[in-house]
């Protein structure tokens, strides 16, 4: 049986599991060194001065702690969170019952906030500037709007796009925080906490080969600590050593440089069918076979931030690393002598 468990699959939120794997406090979330540093402050700030946080974006990939991080806010500075994300508000008075359920200094989370729709997100901007909110009781002719007020709450937003929200939502924002994939030191201390918790007897090796391999990603590291434990329990004696865990990841067809058979794919289609690029994205996906926005989400930061791919105003171009990948020589396009 050969098993196939392509990143998205790995970076698939599962709430269940990863509710025990969240660190409360900003001391027991590793790795983001400047970005708690900036948080922790933000919230010290406005501890002391016993007022409502200012409003909080959080960006970037899949996987990387944004909805941790804003329970850790709430948290830290005392308050309650109302969670809830922008498909789910579909209308402004859904939005309206959300924002007057809410005590003063409350948090409310909108997860996927670049998918709320224009009409909500107008409504929003009193919200959050303001705290006010005008809702239109009747349609047409005799439509009237009462002015309902709203609590000082802080809203934390989370987005894998940032590039999908608008100026004027982003310019309320008090703060704009990217979060970027993790160092393998980070990712190391994620992977031991996780196996204390999950009861793992996990080697320092075995933590490292993890780390190395996991994407920059906690949630893929913690997903992959996982399979690694079934492969030990199974294989070996229960210890994911450094070997059960190249072992583990290698029946997952993750390679050495923790690129997945969808990130080769990827690059052996822009390669091969498109010599190299540029391409658009539509292109690369129906011929992986893989969704726009898991390309776009999932597999293009990645392989843009380890310099397989670069983004031009004209598609998506191989780098000429690559094409060393796939042992591919740029200039004549053969096979490449590799040792
Ligand atoms: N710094 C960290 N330390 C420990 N665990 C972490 C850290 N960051 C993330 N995790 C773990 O990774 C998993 C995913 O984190 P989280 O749900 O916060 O990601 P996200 O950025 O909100 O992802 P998505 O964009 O899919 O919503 C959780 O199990 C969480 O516990
Ligand atoms: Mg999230």
């Amino acid at each position: 049986m050969t098993e196939r468990f392509i990143t998205s699959t790995l970076n698939k939120r599962d709430s269940a599991k990863e509710t025990t794997l969240r660190p409360p406090t900003f001391a027991e979330f590793p790795g983001q060194e400047k970005v708690k540093e900036q948080l922790e402050l933000f919230v010290k700030a406005a501890t002391a001065r016993d007022e409502a946080l200012d409003h909080i974006l959080l960006s970037g990939p899949p996987g990387l702690g944004k909805t941790t991080l804003a329970y850790i806010i709430a948290n830290e500075r005392g308050t309650k969170l109302k969670s809830s994300s922008g498909p789910a508000i579909e209308k402004p008075g859904d939005l309206a019952g959300l924002l007057t359920s809410l005590e003063p200094g409350d948090v409310l989370f909108i997860d996927e906030i670049h998918r709320l729709s224009t009409t909500v997100e107008e409504y929003l901007y009193s919200a959050m500037e303001d705290f006010f909110i005008d809702i239109m009781l009747e349609q047409g002719a005799g439509s009237r709007s009462v002015r309902l007020s709203v609590p000082r709450f802080t809203l934390i937003g989370a987005t894998t796009r940032l590039g999908m929200i608008s100026a004027p939502l982003r310019a309320r924002f008090g703060l704009n925080i990217r979060l970027d994939y993790y160092d393998p030191e980070s990712l190391s201390e994620i992977i031991k906490r996780s196996a204390d918790i999950l009861d793992v007897e996990l080697e320092d090796e075995g933590a490292k080969v993890i780390a190395g391999r996991c994407r920059g990603t906690p949630r893929i590291a913690n997903n992959l600590l996982r399979r690694a434990r079934d492969y030990a329990q199974v294989r070996a004696d229960s210890v994911v050593t450094g070997e059960v865990a190249s072992a583990a990841l290698e029946m997952l067809q993750i390679d050495s440089d923790g690129l997945d058979e969808m990130d080769i794919r990827i690059l052996e289609t822009i390669i091969c069918n498109f010599r190299g690029g540029p391409v658009g994205l539509k292109n690369i996906a129906v011929s992986v076979g893989e969704e726009e926005d898991a390309i776009e989400d999932v597999y293009e930061p990645f392989l843009i931030q380890k310099g397989y791919l670069t983004r031009t105003p004209k598609g998506r171009v191989a780098t000429p690393k690559a094409w060393r990948k796939l042992g591919l020589d740029q200039a004549t396009g053969r096979e490449m002598e590799l040792f």
